[in-house]
């Protein structure tokens, strides 16, 4: 903490202890003393100055308890000096001073017979006439919408060049300057609702929800946090970002710090004019943020301090002396968004596209698709937008003066600067590095010569790092070793989703899997919360960490190593590979520690973890058959702002094991584990894909055969028939087929917890006879319209295209981009509404 801060913090203290319900006319609030505030009854909220990043400018703002603000007076950009001044005047009035005195922002409010002023406890600052409210500052917000707060229709959110609207049909909209609507989301359109007044309102849990009469449950949800109803006590609210896009963040009382929890755009560089007028929009290896650039050489930036301010032709195309050419941009596209009037749309194929915006003099540049439906758009605007990507199926030209000049390939650029001015550098590096080595040799080879004998020293580092693997602390590795140990990557044990397995053997001797993960974008710090996390979950269920890399962009982790595979090798094996058949009590106890150790998961360790990718794929087995869950905590490695696979469709976790909800755009909570969990119970007992799909099933889906079946009492056909010349408690065997029926109810809260799976399946509590899974039609939630998609329920009767139960790599996650935290998953469709 700073001084300052701490210093302010002081300060907050003791105006909490002076809180004043009401404001008194007359009142001032100086620039000068932030630590002057007015604070809402119960010190939730406060206003006060702030000072903008460390000038000597300061906005007034609202914040919550910590510095987070939810509204400002005037805009961003209305600040003050330190001699600026808020006051409550007694004409009732607020009003903000610039230290000369000149009125920077008023609310406008003099003469209508305001009497008092206050800031409740949700953070509304009320002006009032004695009984009536005359302004409020929810009623004028800048950016931000906070719970309690009902945004109208005629109510709107503005940051730089951006506005967000609620329009009377339910709709939410992003546009660009007033003009081009970049974002724009409606109710589903089987819903056939006209809306009379609705309102727009964000709810303590996180959940964005129309009201209006004319739902059937009086609102509807828009979208709901990936945090949804986690803490109770967090702070979500909405803001438009400077950067056009319009996000939920959630933030604890007093701390200040922030977390996104939803984003309307999910690709950040989809927002129109992200980087200005001809900015290309780009996401490079290093960093998961966009980034701003030009097309190419012919161009350069307006503000070299500001990628976002866009760039300019070195040479106009109207002061030109010779041709002008088209410069190509593969894998790119320039933003169209309708109603964009002025671009000019064909189906003329490519190499047309290029040749018409180059005859045209009012056109300066264009996109054409390579989809297949040859699209053409011919840019004649003054304003581009563009975004460029390795998934875009387009090609962009850009009019420019004379040759076009392509970006030389990135790191070229910095590496030729440094040439010359670095060589007298090097020779000097490059002598005194031969010195050293010539000394390192001589000492190594004296080394060697009287050491090599002795048996203490390749045994010390194993002993060493013994001790440190016992001491349960995860393990730093450098990759080296880890390439040592591997054998380079050699023997591989499979593939994840978030990437390969090797084998390998550590120093020591112990057999390890090292898996390599993929699509990490986070911070060395955050990596090593997370891996800090993890390691400390220990159970005998779950699937110990030993250690892990983090270096450069390698992220690997050290797992111990399960001497029997995963489950599913053993559960669906083939004719080819017989003999690998586990009895009835192996899978039993298979079933319960798999229970086990998700229930640590949930409900027994620190920081809870949802798994978000239960499968027989997930589930490893030591060389007693004992069951440990594997992979837990993963989901949260992932970057939550990989977009660079944005464009694909994606789903994260397994066709076949994932909750309805990860579809339907609905909250993930453990309750989701519990349907993968009810799923992989289902092969345990059967042996077989809960998706397969066969002439014995009647061509049905595996999953609803057997609830079929059990609902005609016939156990029997449902266990796995290798098993039936065997010794089978069917007692434990109807118990599990009972308890993963109830897992696998589309109705989260229909489902049971896992600690109760557990006793279901020991036999202490009492087993109610399941109803169907099926689909939810037009289910709902208490106070909450949710429309769910009935095709990914567990007993729709048709196949699904996409598995074939001979292929283990169909079983890998759907679709390629890593997904944000356990919880944050981004759907199949990234439309806002159900
Ligand atoms: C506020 O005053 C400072 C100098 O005192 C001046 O530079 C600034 O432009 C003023 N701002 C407004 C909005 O009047
Ligand atoms: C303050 O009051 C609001 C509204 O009544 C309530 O939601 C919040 O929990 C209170 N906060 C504290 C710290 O008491
Ligand atoms: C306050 O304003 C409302 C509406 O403008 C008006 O009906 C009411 O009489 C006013 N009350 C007082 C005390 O002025
Ligand atoms: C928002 O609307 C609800 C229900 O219509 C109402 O109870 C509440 O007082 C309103 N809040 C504000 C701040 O106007
Ligand atoms: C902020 O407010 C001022 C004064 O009302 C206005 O001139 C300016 O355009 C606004 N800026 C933005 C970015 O809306
Ligand atoms: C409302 O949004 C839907 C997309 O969800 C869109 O199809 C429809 O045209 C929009 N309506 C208006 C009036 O913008
Ligand atoms: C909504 O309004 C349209 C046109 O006014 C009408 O055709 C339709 O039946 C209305 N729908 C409902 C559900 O009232
Ligand atoms: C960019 O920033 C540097 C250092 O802060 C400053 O010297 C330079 O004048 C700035 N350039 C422009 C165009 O603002
Ligand atoms: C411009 O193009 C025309 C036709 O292709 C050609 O005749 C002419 O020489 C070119 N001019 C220059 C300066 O390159
Ligand atoms: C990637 O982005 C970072 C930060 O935005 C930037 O500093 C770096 O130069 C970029 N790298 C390349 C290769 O463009
Ligand atoms: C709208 O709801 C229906 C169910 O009533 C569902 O089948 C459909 O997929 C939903 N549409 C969208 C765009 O979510």
């Amino acid at each position: 903490m700073k001084p300052q801060n701490l210093l302010f913090s002081l300060f907050l203290f003791f105006t909490v202890t002076t809180a004043q319900p009401t404001i008194q006319p007359g009142t001032t609030l100086s620039a000068a003393n932030p630590g002057q505030t007015w604070s809402s009854p119960n010190n939730t909220f406060y206003v006060g100055f702030s000072q903008v990043d460390s000038s000597s400018y300061y906005t007034l703002t609202i914040n919550y308890n910590g510095g987070v603000p939810i509204w400002t007076a005037g805009n961003a950009t209305t600040t003050v000096d330190s001699k600026g001044s808020f006051q409550f005047l007694p004409s009732g009035n607020l009003r903000l001073l610039n230290g000369s005195g000149a009125v920077v922002w008023d609310s406008n409010t003099a003469r209508l017979g305001v009497t008092t002023a206050s800031l409740d406890d949700f953070g509304n600052l009320v002006l009032k006439n004695g009984t009536s409210t005359v302004w409020s500052s929810f009623d004028n917000p800048t950016d931000t919408i906070v719970p309690n707060q009902n945004f109208s229709v005629n109510q709107v959110l503005r940051s730089e060049s951006y506005h967000f609207r609620f329009l009377s049909n339910g709709n939410l909209t992003l546009r660009w300057n007033d003009f081009i609507l970049y974002w724009n989301q409606g109710l589903n359109s089987s819903l056939d609702v006209n809306l009379t007044s609705p309102t727009l309102g964000l709810q303590r849990t996180g959940v964005l929800t129309i009201f209006d009469v004319a739902f059937p449950s009086g609102s509807y949800t828009v979208a709901s946090s990936n945090d949804y109803d986690e803490g109770g006590t967090r702070l979500r609210f909405l803001r438009l970002g400077k950067d056009g896009n319009f996000r939920m963040y959630s933030t604890a009382i007093g701390t200040g710090t922030i977390t996104m929890v939803w984003s309307a755009l999910t690709d950040q560089c989809e927002v129109f004019g992200y980087c200005g007028n001809m900015g290309i929009c780009r996401y490079n290896e290093s960093s998961s943020s966009p980034n701003c650039g030009c097309p190419s050489e012919n161009f350069e930036p307006v503000d070299v301090n500001d990628s976002r301010q866009g760039c300019k032709r070195k040479v106009e195309i109207e002061s030109c002396v010779g041709n002008a050419t088209m410069l190509v941009l593969d894998n790119a596209k320039f933003l169209t968004y309708q109603p964009e009037t002025l671009s000019q749309v064909f189906s003329n194929g490519i190499s047309a596209c290029r040749l018409n915006c180059l005859s045209q003099s009012s056109c300066i540049a264009s996109t054409s698709l390579s989809d297949g439906t040859g699209m053409c758009y011919l840019k004649n605007s003054d304003f581009i937008s563009g975004y460029q990507n390795p998934v875009l199926p387009s090609t962009s030209y850009v009019k420019v003066c004379g040759q076009a000049q392509p970006n030389p390939p990135p790191g070229l650029q910095i590496a030729e600067k440094s040439k010359s001015s670095s060589l007298r550098v090097w020779v000097v590096l490059v002598v005194v590095v031969i010195t050293l080595l010539g000394l390192i040799a001589v000492e190594g080879g004296l080394w060697w010569w009287c050491c090599r004998n002795s048996p203490k020293f390749g045994s010390l580092s194993a002993q060493y790092a013994l001790l440190e693997y016992a001491s349960g602390a995860p393990v730093q590795f450098s990759y080296k070793e880890l390439q040592r140990s591997t054998k380079q990557f050699k023997e591989k044990l499979g593939a994840g989703g978030f990437g390969a397995v090797y084998k390998g053997v550590l120093a020591n001797r112990t057999v390890v899997a090292v898996k390599q993960l993929e699509g990490i974008e986070q911070g060395e710090k955050q990596f090593r919360m997370e891996v800090a996390t993890i390691s400390s979950t220990h159970h005998l269920n779950l699937v110990r960490l030993i250690g892990f890399c983090s270096e450069g962009r390698h992220r690997l982790l050290v797992y111990e190593f399960m001497k029997n595979g995963s489950l599913d090798n053993f559960l669906f094996t083939t004719e080819e590979q017989p003999g690998r058949l586990l009895n009835w009590e192996q899978r039993f106890n298979i079933a319960l520690g798999t229970a086990r150790g998700i229930t640590y998961l949930h409900e027994e360790c620190r920081d809870c973890i949802v798994h978000c990718d239960i499968k027989p794929e997930n589930i490893l087995l030591d060389e007693n058959y004992n069951a440990k869950v594997s992979d837990f905590g993963l989901a949260k490695l992932i970057s939550p702002r990989d977009h660079r696979y944005r464009t694909l469709t994606s789903v994260r976790g397994t066709r076949g094991y994932l909750a309805p909800e990860w579809l339907a755009n609905l909250p993930i909570t453990s309750k989701s584990d519990i349907y993968g969990y009810g799923m992989v119970l289902l092969e345990i007992v059967s042996g077989r894909r809960n998706f397969e799909v066969s002439a014995e099933t009647d061509r049905k889906k595996f999953s609803a055969w057997a609830y079929e079946e059990f609902e005609k009492s016939n156990v029997t056909a449902i266990l796995d028939q290798r098993l039936t010349d065997q010794d089978v408690d069917m007692q434990q065997v109807t118990r599990a087929i009972q308890v993963s029926f109830w897992c696998i109810q589309d109705q989260p809260s229909q489902r049971p917890k896992m600690g109760k799976v557990v006793q279901m399946l020991e036999g202490i509590s009492e087993i109610e006879n399941p109803p169907a899974p099926k689909a939810i039609t037009e289910g709902s939630i208490p106070g909450t319209s949710i429309l769910s998609s009935s095709n990914v329920s567990a007993l729709s009767t048709f196949a699904p295209s996409a598995p074939t139960p001979s292929s283990s790599s169909s079983y890998q996650t759907l679709g390629v981009s890593p997904l944000a935290s356990g919880r944050n998953i981004e759907r199949a469709s990234s439309s806002l509404l159900p």
